[in-house]
């Protein structure tokens, strides 16, 4: 049996590319998640695949571009980029997100930085319409490991709720980001959209912080998987 969830990510993914991958295109960003899975997927397929280079946000995202047979690039070698797709873990109707359910933020962030385009893929869980409204595990942060408990007591002081993000199994330790940081998940309750690019100049401005896992104003497009099989596009 076909798991609808799945469906959705999948019919959302393959639509995103289909339409907004255009001819001159050659440098394609990959995100992080369960979602992009069909976007490597699709590109893979493409006969012209040949033609492109993709840079990835981790290593799951790296993996997907080899399982997928399509060319690797680094954002070394490659500083814009044409068009990048990322799943979500929220999306808000200002299409402002909150990212980093999977610890790659920051290489997430980067690309979409470096990026023309960037597209948001999630399934229709992911569209709350207020951040804070679903995603109920906090704002994904990452920080220098050695300034936790200084960053901890300031996100306190700042309202939140915060706690450091613990590896599997928690003895083991926090989770080491692909850039050797911790993650703090901090608790902010719902967000209004006027507030989010307030609340990210704030946690961003923490010495110690090396990135937030909030993505204020930088999707163009989101491309949402209901799970009636329609497929609904934000701008
Ligand atoms: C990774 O750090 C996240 O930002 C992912 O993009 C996000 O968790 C979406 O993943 P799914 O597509 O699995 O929901």
């Amino acid at each position: 049996p076909v798991d609808p969830v799945e469906q959705s990510k999948k019919l959302c993914a393959y639509a995103a590319v289909q339409d907004n991958l255009k001819p001159h295109h050659r440098i394609i960003g990959i995100g992080s998640g369960s979602t992009v899975v069909y976007v490597a997927e699709c590109i893979g397929k493409m006969p012209n695949k040949a033609e492109f280079v993709c840079v990835p946000t981790g290593f799951q995202s790296k993996q997907l571009i080899i399982d997928n047979k399509i060319q690797l690039g680094g954002l070394e070698e490659n500083p814009t980029i044409d068009i990048a797709f990322d799943g979500a873990d929220e999306i808000d109707s200002g299409l402002n997100c909150i990212k980093g359910g999977g610890a790659c933020l920051l290489q997430e962030k980067l690309v979409a930085d470096s990026s023309e385009n960037f597209i948001i893929v999630a399934d229709d869980r992911k569209n709350t319409g207020v951040l804070g409204k679903g995603w109920k595990k906090g704002i994904p942060i990452e920080v220098i490991p050695n300034a936790y408990n200084k960053i901890i007591k300031e996100l306190t002081a700042l309202g939140g709720a915060p706690k450091v993000r613990p590896g599997a199994p928690a003895k083991a330790g926090p989770v080491i980001t692909d850039n050797g940081n911790f993650i703090i998940d901090c608790d902010f309750g719902e967000i209004p959209a006027a507030k989010v690019a307030d609340l990210n100049s704030k946690i961003k401005a923490m010495v110690g912080v090396v990135e937030t896992g909030l993505f204020v104003g930088m999707a163009q497009k989101a491309y949402i998987g209901n799970a009636d099989g329609t497929v609904t596009t934000l701008t």
